[in-house]
Parts: structure tokens; sequence; C-alpha cells
């Protein structure tokens, strides 16, 4: 019998990318997902027999509880979050409500029928602002410096006081996303400044010398689906990234200029974002024995390509700019 996997928003960035490999991997997939950015997404998959989707928010235990009681459920896996800086101070009690509670109802439904495992994208910004001469590992303090960072934190945290042994908790912080996807983001650093350099043939960079872990979002699946295929500890905390992919935000310039000649930069001495950190993720590597599939220089060159030749169209990236997101959740969520 095929195992099956709870993707609770399955239908956003990462989400999407993961539906796709684990029906490849022959998973049946429940994806949970209340659709702020809309179905396109995932609207390839409705005919797959494996595919069962479930419009539904993770704030809603009663309508979890029956989701659960219609499937036999082996894994869940929380992606269900409002995501970013911005994005969560559009709607900051909101944005609280998702990334912390919907997470606590999901850890508590999955307790309830038994799950083996709960898989929980958290992400390396709980780092925050780390000594520039040092690499943050699953041990460093964490210095969250936005409300996303914090409610990620304490949503760990939460996870981390659980008792229950018959549920493995494995907790990824995942580095930053790069890459094209089903929902592909462009308020994301290097699919931002890759579409604006094809654009406008012109970067502003904000404080150019901040650094940062990058992760192929094809990568950061792979990593979800390996964590299901192995024995994990009762409770385990890992970087999720590669050590060797932690940039300045002037060398991902760099290596967008090799690509997309005639673009102008121009390096603005601001600060708009605190954060600032390097992340050592060699126990990941060790624990799940992965390796980078695609790298940042793979990253751009597909978005490039993706773009040139119209296969994503400018509307689809205009939607999914920053202001235009946070446009987005705003009005979604006014409706409620
Ligand atoms: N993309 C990155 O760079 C990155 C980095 C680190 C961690 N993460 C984490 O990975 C996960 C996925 O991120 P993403 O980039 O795919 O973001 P995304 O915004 O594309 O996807 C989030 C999905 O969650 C859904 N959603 C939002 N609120 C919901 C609710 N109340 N109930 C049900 N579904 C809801 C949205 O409709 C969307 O499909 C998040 O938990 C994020 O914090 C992402």
């Amino acid at each position: 019998m095929l195992k099956t996997i709870f993707i609770a928003g399955g239908a956003g960035y990462v989400g999407s990318k993961l539906v796709e490999l684990a029906l490849k991997k022959k998973y049946k997939v429940i994806c949970y997902d209340n659709l702020v950015y809309g179905k396109s997404s995932i609207k390839k998959f409705i005919k797959n027999k494996n595919f069962f989707f479930i419009k539904g928010d993770v704030r809603d235990k009663n309508n979890l509880k029956i989701s659960f009681s219609k499937h036999k459920i082996d894994y869940v896996v929380n992606l269900a979050s409002i995501v970013g800086d911005k994005q969560c101070q559009t709607i900051p009690k909101i944005a609280y409500d998702i990334n912390y509670y919907g997470n606590k109802n999901l850890t508590e439904i999955s307790k309830i029928n038994k799950i083996k495992k709960f898989v929980f994208a958290s992400t390396c910004s709980n780092y925050g602002i780390v000594n520039p001469n040092e690499f943050a590992n699953e041990n460093s303090k964490l210095f969250p410096v936005s409300l996303y960072a914090e409610s990620k934190v304490d949503a760990e945290n939460y996870l981390l006081d659980q008792k229950i042994k018959s549920l493995e908790i494995i907790i990824l912080r995942f580095a930053t996303a790069y890459g094209v996807s089903n929902r592909t983001r462009f308020d994301l650093t290097i699919n931002s400044f890759t579409y604006e350099a094809i654009k406008y043939k012109k970067l502003h960079i904000f404080a150019k010398e901040t650094w940062r872990p990058f992760i192929h979002v094809d990568d950061m699946c792979l990593m979800i689906l390996k964590t299901l295929k192995i024995k994990n500890k009762n409770k385990v905390v890992l970087n999720a990234g590669f050590t060797k992919n932690n940039f300045s935000k002037q060398t991902i310039v760099e290596k967008i200029k090799k690509n997309i000649k005639n673009c102008k930069i121009e390096y603005v001495d601001a600060i708009v974002d605190r954060r600032d950190y390097r992340v050592n993720c060699d126990k990941i590597s060790k624990y799940l024995r992965v390796k980078q599939s695609k790298t940042i220089e793979y990253g751009i060159k597909e978005i490039l390509h993706k773009i040139k030749k119209k296969i994503i169209k400018e509307n689809e990236i205009k939607k999914n700019l920053l202001n235009q997101n946070c446009k987005r959740l705003q009005l979604f969520y006014s409706k409620k």
C-alpha cells in the first residue's frame, strides 16, 4: 500500500514542488491549503489518482479533524505559513495565528491520529544576526528580529516541548530558497534580483555585505522526502541547506551579472533588513546523506530561461512580487 503524506501548504512555492516529487516517488498526497495565492500551482495534479486536495485553513481544527478522519495518513509535513518579514507585518495577528497556532493544531491532530512523522518547515531567519566571523549551527542562540522568525521560534519550542514518544518530530530550518516551482515566488532574493536584472537592466542593492544561506527549492523537497525515509530520533533540528551555499548579496549580484550582460548595479548604503547570518549545515549533510543538486548558477539560469522563453509569464511574475504578494494576503484575509 502507498504511504500517505499530508502536506499542509501544499499549493505554495515549496509545497507544489513537493507534491510533484512525492507523486513521482509514488506517495499518496493529501494537499491541504486555503489557496491564498490561488490554485493554478496544483491544477496539473488534479487528475492524478494519488492526489487529493482539501481546501482548508490550518487554524480550523474541525476541518482538520474531518480531513484526518477521511484518510489513513502516515506523515505530516507542515508548510502552511505566512512566509517572510513583510508578509507577516502586513497581517501580524493572523500571521502569528497561522504560523504558531496552525502548527499547534496540526501537531495535536497528528498525535490523536498516531502519525509517525511530523516535519515542520522552520527557517534559518531564526538566527537573525550572527557574528560575521561565525557560522550558526543548530546549537547557536536564536535571535529572531522579525515577527516571522518569532512565530517560527515559538512553533519550534512548542514542538520541542512535546513529550509523545511515538511521533518523530523533524524541524528543518531552511535556508532562503531559489529556483522555479509550480508557484515561483519573486519575493525571494535570487529570483527577484534575476527578474529585475532581466527586466530593468538595473539593480539597487541594499546592504551588499549581508550574508544568507541559500538552497534550491528542489533540494528542499528532496530533504523533506529523505526525512520520511530514514529512522529519525524522537526530535531532531536540522539546518536545511549546504554550508558552501552561504553568500553575501554582492556575490549573488556578481553571479547574476555574469549571466545578464549590461546590467547596472547601484549599491545603496541603507539597512532595510537587519538579518545577517551564515549557517553551518554539515549536520543535515551527514544525517540525511544529501548533496546539493542545484547550484545558485543553475537557479539563475533556470529563471532566466523560463522568463526569456515566456514559460513564466510577466503577469505571473508580477502577481508574485513582494508588494503584490502582500496585497494579495491583505485582500484574502480581509474577506474572511
Ligand atoms: N521559501 C523560502 O525561502 C523558505 C525559507 C525558509 C523556510 N520556508 C518555509 O517553508 C514553508 C513553505 O514556504 P513557501 O516558500 O512555499 O511559501 P508560500 O507562501 O509559497 O506557501 C505557503 C502556503 O501555505 C498556504 N497557507 C497560508 N496560510 C494558510 C492557512 N491558514 N491554512 C492553510 N494553508 C495556508 C498558502 O496558501 C500557500 O500555498 C513555510 O513554512 C516557510 O516558512 C520557506
